[in-house]
């Protein structure tokens, strides 16, 4: 059984039930990380655990710090023994170092958690920020404005996203650009 099997049935476990939406997006996140095979290759299988897990932080039985990225990766670390690559994964998706910072924990995330390699990181950031809340394929200045809308221009989470756009659209370009090269 590869790891993307084992991701799918804890993701589940863990969000399914209480957070059915979020469950939605995560099989969606899944489904884009499947399609990345022709740049991945071997690495597919590691980028799509990623993708099954990359949110389960927001789990009610996981938050600790309230940052989802830290406190699903610190899961998998501690409780679930995970591959390393994996824990890395998720602790650093989706441009994470921006809301660390503005959450004090900047630090203690990079402290904990070294970057995987970038087309790992970028591919795993491009499968979340081109999937809607609701799983389904979106392109990314949607996914953006739907985050701003859905918190509001004062919260925490949009003022990371800004900060966080620049290099959200990088990784979604490069990820794109490979595709292409690939011939996808
Ligand atoms: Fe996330």
């Amino acid at each position: 059984m590869g790891q993307a099997e084992w991701a799918r049935d804890l993701a589940r476990h863990l969000l399914e039930e209480p957070l059915p939406r979020r469950w939605a997006h995560t099989q969606g996140v899944a489904a884009q990380a499947e399609s990345l095979g022709s740049i991945l290759g071997a690495e597919t299988d590691l980028l799509t655990a990623a993708a099954w897990l990359h949110d389960i932080g927001y789990a009610p039985a996981l938050i600790d710090t309230g940052f989802h990225p830290l406190d699903g990766a610190r899961y998998l670390r501690d409780v679930q023994q995970a591959d390393d690559r994996l824990a890395r994964l998720v602790a650093h998706h989706t441009c994470a170092e921006c809301e660390a910072a503005e959450r004090g924990l900047f630090d203690t995330l990079s402290a904990e958690f070294a970057k995987e390699r970038p087309e790992l990181v970028e591919a795993l950031t491009y499968c979340d920020m081109t999937t809607s809340p609701d799983g389904l394929p979106v392109d990314v200045e949607t996914r953006l404005a739907e985050i701003h809308s859905r918190y509001g221009p004062e919260h925490l989470v949009s003022r990371s996203i800004t900060k966080a756009t620049p290099c959200i659209i990088a990784a979604v370009h490069a990820v794109q650009a490979a595709l292409g090269h690939s011939g996808q």
